[in-house]
């Protein structure tokens, strides 16, 4: 089984968002080898699940969950929120680290709360330096200097990665940063990489669905 996960970040809006899942509905073919998890952003999580309800190996995932359980934590959403809506949460990406100043004290947290709802943690890397929290299995490898610059890190160097991680036994290993619809099957020739967090390529589901479609073969 290979994974083609898109991370809309902080892009669309309604229309946007509708349009995007309009040309999915159009244009997908179910296929038994992949399976696509769309992340769009918290507003759009229930449109994009409800408009896909019933497409064989379409999961919807969450970009973030809070640090807390429930309660009085105003503009938070908690895995206990999430958990109806969503059977993904990608944790502790690059820009959280960074820009929100996640720590890896607070991502475990994070991915507790995230395992206690049944929600299947991504848990991303940016090297074999990040720890990676007890129950995870989806591990994402995303190099800082390949995610949305177009320089995406050799698929050599990328597997030279993986031998240097601490992966959890029957780890589902990932790479990010910039793949697209020409690089992706340099990465499936290897047999190493068990599938893809895609941003700025997701966000065009033409190239969503070429992407998917390159990884069946
Ligand atoms: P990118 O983003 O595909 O735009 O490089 C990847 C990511 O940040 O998950």
């Amino acid at each position: 089984m290979k994974y083609v996960i898109g991370n809309w970040k902080a892009n669309k809006n309604h229309t946007e968002s509708a349009n995007w899942i309009e040309t999915f509905q159009g244009e997908f073919s179910p296929n038994e080898q992949v399976t696509l998890v769309i992340c769009p952003p918290f507003p759009f999580l229930s449109l994009v699940r409800n408009a896909l309800k019933g497409f064989p190996q379409v999961f919807i995932g969450a970009q973030n969950v809070s640090l807390f359980e429930e309660g009085s934590y105003t503009g938070e959403v908690t895995a206990k929120t999430l958990k109806e809506i969503v059977s993904f949460a990608i944790i502790g990406h690059s820009e959280r680290r960074k820009n929100f100043h996640e720590t890896d004290e607070e991502l475990t947290r994070k991915v507790q709360l995230a395992k206690k709802y049944n929600l299947e943690p991504i848990y991303c890397v940016r090297d074999e330096k990040d720890p990676i929290p007890a129950g995870v299995t989806f591990v994402a490898y995303e190099p800082v200097a390949a995610i949305g610059t177009g320089q995406n890190e050799p698929p050599e160097k990328v597997i030279e990665m993986k031998k240097k991680m601490h992966l959890p036994d029957n780890c589902v290993f990932i790479y990010g940063g910039s793949v697209n619809e020409t690089n992706i099957s340099s990465y499936l020739q290897t047999g190493e990489i068990d599938g893809f967090l895609v941003g700025k390529a997701s966000l065009d589901a033409h190239q969503f669905l070429a992407m998917a479609k390159a990884a069946t073969k």
